[in-house]
């Protein structure tokens, strides 16, 4: 154990209060962080003057040594130690000496904890928009193969209206790109550097806290100590758009699951993404898209511990917020794995055209447009709906589709039908013909592309 407070205790820390106490286990993955806020803070620290050229110096390689050591495997994460500060800099000490106990100079570890997180977090959300932009590219190159792949669209899990497959991917490629969105917005309000508030009334040594945020790619320092310290914000909105994608991922593994089931059959997992069963030998189990779906749990469950972690927390550091850590490292790790996963799954699986256009036909999904074909013959709407309604039920008992009735039988029921119905009513004219900004017809959805290409290169 090493008491980074000896002065004003008579007795060494309790072994259980310490490993109750102790974060390391969990924090060690903010060593880069760590050394990085450190180097920032011991170059101002000698540009100021408040520590000589030479210790800034020795300080400054100690600290690469450290970095280098940890990164090559011959520096372990001891159990003595109580976080990741204290374990760097009790190895600075150990390595330059008196130097070393210069390091936390107009610094706490409140401060020092706070801008570790939110470098980390910078990084990860990095990372996830990373994650996400090949997710975007694998869904575009997928719509741009599939603008006449037809298929069915749902509303209360009932056959609708016919789409296009491309359409259909385009709807999760908008979620996917306003979590990008909103990354970038989450992004923008992180990025100020909390170093420089201390423990949380700032200091009294002359800090230059505009050089420290530069040198640490900030936009600029807080303005406020006491909040600086104790603001997790930036996390609890992370994971909630980590929560969001989530969300989006686990509505489009559901959809993969049904789809990839004996009944729908519109998909099939590649044998690399499926498992099977240990005693029902016909199996192949779409785990990957259920598992997705279940760890969605997990993340919105990181989410809700953290604010409640947050919810009453006085101003301004209490050791509560060191329980930030493992929600938050869970959820980031969480959905970054789902995110490649899930890629892997999307793009080597493959959609059965054949089976999808089938389902499209079926179904009464032109029974709209029938209508609307009734309409443009001066039929008011509400009649032609009621013509159609009838013609369905006739479909119904005669078990076929509505092109599948002659025109005499069509002019039956109502005598405005002509020829050019079958027509108006194919599944290629249904989709087509929807030409309103945002729909399938193929003029409305080449723009809709050309918007994808240029969003997500400006992603990149
Ligand atoms: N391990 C602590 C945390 O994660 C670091 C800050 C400790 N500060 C303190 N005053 N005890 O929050």
């Amino acid at each position: 154990m090493a008491d980074l407070w000896g002065g004003r205790f008579t007795k060494a820390t309790d072994q259980e209060v310490f490993d109750f106490n102790e974060s390391l286990s969990f924090d060690k993955r903010l060593y880069r962080c760590d050394i990085e806020g450190s180097l920032a803070h011991a170059k101002m620290l000698g540009k100021q003057g408040i520590i000589s050229a030479e210790e800034a110096e020795s300080i400054v390689s100690g600290l690469k040594s450290i970095l280098a050591d940890i990164e090559n495997g011959t520096l372990t994460f001891g159990p003595q130690y109580e976080d990741i500060h204290s374990f760097v800099e009790a190895n600075l000490i150990d390595r330059i000496g008196d130097a070393g106990k210069k390091l936390h100079t107009g610094r706490s570890r409140n401060d020092q904890v706070a801008l570790d997180m939110k470098l980390y977090t910078r990084t990860e959300l990095d990372k996830v928009n990373e994650l996400l932009n090949v997710l975007q590219k694998t869904l575009l190159d997928l719509i741009k193969a599939n603008k006449e792949t037809y298929m069915p669209g749902f509303t209360h899990l009932q056959k609708a209206q016919p789409v296009t497959l491309a359409h259909y991917l385009s709807a999760y490629l908008e979620m996917f790109l306003r979590d990008s969105e909103r990354l970038c917005d989450i992004r923008k309000r992180l990025n100020r550097c909390p170093l420089g508030s201390g423990a949380l009334a700032g200091t009294t040594y002359p800090l230059d806290r505009d050089f420290v945020a530069k040198e640490l790619l900030f936009d600029e320092a807080t303005t406020n100590s006491m909040d600086s310290v104790s603001d997790r914000d930036y996390l609890i909105e992370f994971l909630s758009a980590l929560s969001v994608i989530m969300m989006h991922l686990s509505r489009f593994s559901e959809e993969m699951i049904l789809f990839n089931s004996n009944e729908y059959r519109f998909v099939e997992m590649d044998d690399a993404f499926s498992t099977g069963s240990s005693i029902m030998p016909q199996k192949k189990n779409p785990d990957i898209a259920e598992l997705v779906r279940g760890k969605t749990g997990r993340v919105y469950g990181d989410l809700m511990a953290l604010l409640t972690i947050m919810k009453g927390i006085p101003l301004a550091y209490n050791k509560d917020m060191q329980e930030d850590k493992e929600a938050a490292f869970d959820a980031m790790d969480t959905v970054k794995s789902c995110l490649h996963l899930f890629t892997g799954m999307l793009s080597t699986v493959t959609f059965r055209k054949d089976v999808m256009e089938k389902s499209a036909m079926n179904g009464f999904t032109n029974a709209t447009d029938a209508a609307d074909y009734l309409v443009v013959k001066g039929v008011p709407f509400r009649d032609a709906h009621g013509i159609i309604g009838r013609i369905v039920l006739t479909c119904i008992e005669k078990n076929c589709s509505i092109e599948d009735l002659s025109l005499a039988e069509l002019k039956e029921i109502c005598p405005v039908f002509e020829e050019d119905v079958y027509d108006a009513i194919s599944l290629k004219t249904c989709v087509n013909k929807r030409n309103t900004k945002g729909g399938p017809g193929s003029e409305a959805f080449e723009e809709a592309v050309q918007f994808y290409e240029k969003r997500i290169l400006l992603d990149k």
